[in-house]
């Protein structure tokens, strides 16, 4: 299998995050996150370091370095909201915003976009304690935050992202309570839903305020499969599919909830929040992973894991192994059409309300130190199925994979390696992946066949 020819101008990039790979240590002034508590608290389950991460604060240059190497056109890295305005309101860190001021220098210097997510999951302490999402005053720190980082930033920035998968956040966080900031609230959890999206609607108004364009959000998007043809399997697998996919598409891209009982159980005058949550955007970024196959809930889906955990039984929907195809060491079935399946389907959805598309993450955790033939198949299918996807007619601008680095896999620690470039935990050696000098040379071959500049 080779990688097809993409269009002129498709953006080839990788992406990471704050709390993933700068390291979480207090350093210059940085206020401490929902996840460095939550990290605390032993929640990590390898115990790995998370003050450490990858050292990316300290190293970046070596990063930017590796960037270049790749010949990447550009990145997508995450502002650790703490970090710049430590107490989630207040006063700003300057030592904050001259990392990331340097960090642009450096992309720009070498020729790479910066393409900065605002919001990937490190909301600051002070704001969690207060109730973090499911609090509205966090959707307007927010928006004041993103404010702030654009009016430093924008001259250079020319692509901006503002929030990451609110519905991991609503889901793992808030729900269930796999992810910080613990809370496990089941369906009570909504208002969180409600209240990032809020956030990325003020946010896209006061970035556009502060003189940034070409702005977008990233969002997972998971084709649902229903298990079984029972009337139950058909509900399971609807509801849940409201509940990832469309809850978080449809406000953005339609300005409506795509369910009246969904509508009704979020908070606030949804009315007057869903014009903002819907103002236009430049373009949509969806973040692909994997199918899930989902029916009626069973006794037995006490069992079901969902990431490696547990799902609570009580759930009106039971989610099931997806059988027959390779697995990641996630256990997440490979299946590259699933990321032809979404775009063609968020295509039919909204038609020509959606926005151009990029892929903002695709990538899988392989256990392989350096010798990654495992992820070099994972990233050739998916390149395959997303020329695919163009050729069906969906407009995607370009792809960034997930991830530059191996880096802190949220509570699974180091032990989840999904980069392109090892890191030892004890030294932070960085050793590029075969995987690296493969995506290097599909993006120089895609540049000389004409495709990107
Ligand atoms: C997140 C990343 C994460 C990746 C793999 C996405 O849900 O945005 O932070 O590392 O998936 O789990």
């Amino acid at each position: 299998m080779t990688v097809p020819t993409f269009p002129p101008g498709f953006l080839w990039g990788a992406s990471a995050s704050a709390f993933q790979t700068e390291g979480a240590a207090d350093t210059d002034g940085k206020g401490p996150s929902g996840w460095d508590a939550f990290a605390a608290r032993g929640r990590i389950k390898d115990g790995a370091d998370t003050t450490r991460g990858t050292g990316f604060h300290e190293r970046y240059r070596e990063d930017v370095t590796l960037l270049a190497g790749l010949g990447a056109d550009a990145f997508r890295f995450s502002v650790s909201w703490p970090r710049v305005v430590p107490g989630g309101s207040g006063p700003v860190n300057p030592a904050g915003l001259d990392f990331y001021d340097r960090l642009v220098d450096e992309l720009c210097a070498h020729g790479i976009t910066p393409a900065p997510t605002l919001y990937h999951w490190d909301t600051p302490l002070p704001l969690d304690e207060a109730g973090g999402w499911l609090n509205r005053d966090t959707a307007y720190r927010f928006a004041e935050y993103a404010g702030i980082v654009a009016e430093r930033l924008a001259d250079r920035v020319p692509m901006w992202v503002t929030i990451n998968e609110p519905a991991e956040v609503t889901m793992l966080g808030y729900a269930l309570g796999e992810h910080a900031p613990g809370r496990t609230l089941l369906f009570d959890a909504l208002p969180a839903a409600h209240h990032q999206l809020l956030a990325h609607g003020l946010g896209v108004r006061a970035l556009r305020a502060a003189g940034a364009a070409n702005i977008g959000i990233a969002v997972s998007h998971t084709p649902v499969w229903t298990a079984g043809e029972s009337e139950e399997d058909r509900l399971g697998a609807g509801l849940y599919d409201t509940l990832t996919n469309w809850m978080f598409a449809d406000p953005v891209l339609t300005g409506r909830y795509p369910d009246e009982g969904v509508a009704a159980l979020m908070p606030g005058p949804v009315e007057d929040d869903l014009r903002t949550i819907s103002a236009p955007l430049d373009w949509y970024g969806v973040n692909y992973y994997s199918p899930t196959l989902v029916g009626a809930p069973r006794a037995a889906d006490a069992l079901d894991s969902f990431s490696g955990f547990t799902m609570p039984a009580e759930l009106p929907f039971g989610i099931r192994e997806i059988e027959g195809y390779e697995k990641t060491d996630f256990g997440w079935p490979v299946v590259p059409d699933g990321l032809r399946e979404t775009l063609v389907q968020l295509r039919d959805r909204y038609g020509d309300r959606l926005p151009p598309l990029y892929i903002t993450e695709n990538g899988c955790a392989v256990d392989e130190a350096v010798a990654d033939t495992r992820r070099i198949a994972f990233l050739e299918g998916h390149l395959g199925a997303l020329r695919e996807a163009i050729d069906e007619g969906v407009d995607v601008r370009g792809y960034f994979t997930w991830s530059l680095t191996d880096n802190i896999e949220w509570t699974e620690g180091a032990g989840k390696r999904f980069g392109l470039v090892h890191i030892d935990y004890d030294t932070l050696r960085r050793t590029p992946k075969d995987s690296y000098a493969w995506y290097r040379d599909v993006i120089r071959s895609q540049k000389a066949n004409g495709s990107a500049d």
